[in-house]
């Protein structure tokens, strides 16, 4: 294995900032030294990288995929392939997706499932979490298993009847087992029950179109269920992370609990930061194009995602990268909101945004990598090997060209999918080159990584505990 030096720019991590050269040696971050100094000027290398003028940070790290999940009777268009490899240009170099237990079938039976989807064709590193469709006595017991495999968290839904949800007592018996055996609760949390009478009313009412999409999953709904989960934790005493909040009502539920103390952590995502109930309105059918559950909110709610991510209310930006092509796929709900398939793409924008997030002054430099590598690194057990550059961590590094413009468009983008969400923004900063492990996957804006070269992650608890 080679030694690569990567010289001259700032090294951006979530702790600090210094002007540092970082020398790479078998995979693995080897040593960082002061630019100046003459330990660094002593230093030789394979290949050096000249990063004077650039940003040099962890690689990202998206605890929130969905590669090719099965929904509303399609697939999310990314394949481990071709989302990892979006992922790498876009300066993330692991994903942790959800692998999905389909009801009356075992937990196992759903991760080797998800391991014979990415084993192999992964070009950065992935995890994985399990998704809880059947609460039983054995889904149950089979919990403490997977934690033995590395699968530390779990996602239950209290959305989607009659698909993923389940409901309080379900809920509180995984909780119950989480709290035994160490690992994460992550919950979708809106309150599904009452949103499908909503959606029918709705469309009883001839009110079809993606807008009502936004309508009928009202704030409120969010908030309940977040403040339910939230007791249903505590009854249980386990940690308990609120996934995709996206509604300011949801947001006070989370600093409540975080105010008193409690294991409560909450993420959310660029699509509730950047786009609105506006984007859901578009005419015609384009709507549909942003229908994601939970959905976009009124832009005056981004105002508290913003703050709340400052102030920690809200840990983790992830992406929930869900994928579906507006032509065929988004197509299914037409004269049916109900039907369009949920989920957005964005695996390949997150580092972007979120730098632009610095340019626009919402959060700082260390915030930004706080927020979208080290803190998901820590909440899912995967720190320090990823999300911070350290001696002894992983050698995944971004280089990052914090001058350079771009514009964000499906033409460009490397996502299996036929329209971007932030069609036409302009962003200042792009990834210029990205090390997985020490091996260059983007090489300056050119790819040269390879499918296979992601190996599975197995993680350890949460080490974001309070
Ligand atoms: O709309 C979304 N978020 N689709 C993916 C599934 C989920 O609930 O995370
Ligand atoms: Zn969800
Ligand atoms: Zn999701
Ligand atoms: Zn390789």
């Amino acid at each position: 294995m080679s030694r690569t030096l990567i010289r001259g720019g700032l090294v951006i991590t979530a702790a600090e900032e210094a002007h540092a050269d970082v020398l790479v040696d078998s995979g693995r971050v080897a040593a960082l030294a002061a630019h100046e100094s003459s330990v660094a000027q002593a230093w030789t290398a394979d290949r050096v990288i000249d990063a004077t003028g650039k940003y040099v940070i962890p690689g990202g790290v998206d605890a929130h995929t969905h590669m090719e999940l099965p929904f509303g009777g399609t697939f999310a268009s990314d394949t481990f392939e071709t989302g990892t490899r979006a992922a790498a240009w876009g300066g993330t170099t692991t994903i942790v997706d959800f692998a999905v237990q389909s009801v009356g079938r075992s937990l196992r039976e759903g991760l080797d499932a998800w391991h014979g989807k990415a084993d192999g064709r992964c070009a950065i590193d992935y995890g994985f979490h399990m998704i809880l469709s059947d609460v039983t006595e054995e889904s149950l017991k089979e919990m403490d298993a997977l934690v033995e495999h590395g699968v530390t968290s779990f996602k239950l839904f209290m959305a989607y009847p009659g698909v993923f949800y389940s409901d309080d007592g379900k809920i509180l018996r995984a909780m119950q087992r989480a709290a035994a055996d160490g690992s994460l609760i992550m919950m979708h949390a809106e309150n599904g029950i009452a949103i499908d009478v909503l959606v029918e009313q709705a469309l009883a009412a001839g009110h079809t179109d993606p807008r009502y999409h936004g309508e009928v999953r009202k704030e409120l709904l969010e908030a309940e269920a977040t403040h339910r989960a939230i007791q249903l934790s505590r009854v249980a005493g386990c940690p308990l992370y609120i996934v995709h909040v996206s509604a300011e009502e949801a947001v006070a539920e989370i600093a409540t609990a975080r105010d008193m103390g409690l294991n409560v952590f909450g993420e959310t995502c660029p699509q509730y930061l950047f786009l609105s109930t506006d984007d859901l309105a578009r005419p015609g059918f384009e709507g549909a194009k942003y229908v994601c559950s939970t959905p976009l909110r009124p832009a005056h709610h981004q105002a508290a995602l913003w703050r709340a991510l400052r102030t920690d209310d809200l840990s983790v930006v992830s992406t929930d990268h869900c994928p579906f092509c507006f032509s065929e796929q988004k197509e299914l709900g037409r004269g049916d909101f109900s039907k369009i398939p949920n989920g957005l793409p964005g695996v390949e924008n997150r580092m972007d945004l979120l730098h632009q997030a610095v340019v626009d002054g919402h959060i700082n430099r260390r915030r930004w990598i706080e927020l979208a590598c080290a803190t998901p690194a820590r909440m899912f057990g995967l720190y320090p090997r990823k999300g911070t550059l350290a001696p002894g961590s992983d050698a995944d590094v971004v280089v990052y060209d914090p001058h350079a413009e771009q514009v964000l468009s499906a033409a460009t983008h490397h996502m299996n999918v036929d329209y971007s969400a932030y069609e036409g923004r302009r962003i200042t900063g792009q990834v210029e080159t990205v090390l997985s492990r020490g091996e260059l996957v983007i090489d300056q804006r050119t790819y040269t990584g390879h499918a296979g070269h992601g190996q599975y992650l197995p993680r350890t608890a949460c080490q974001y505990l309070i």
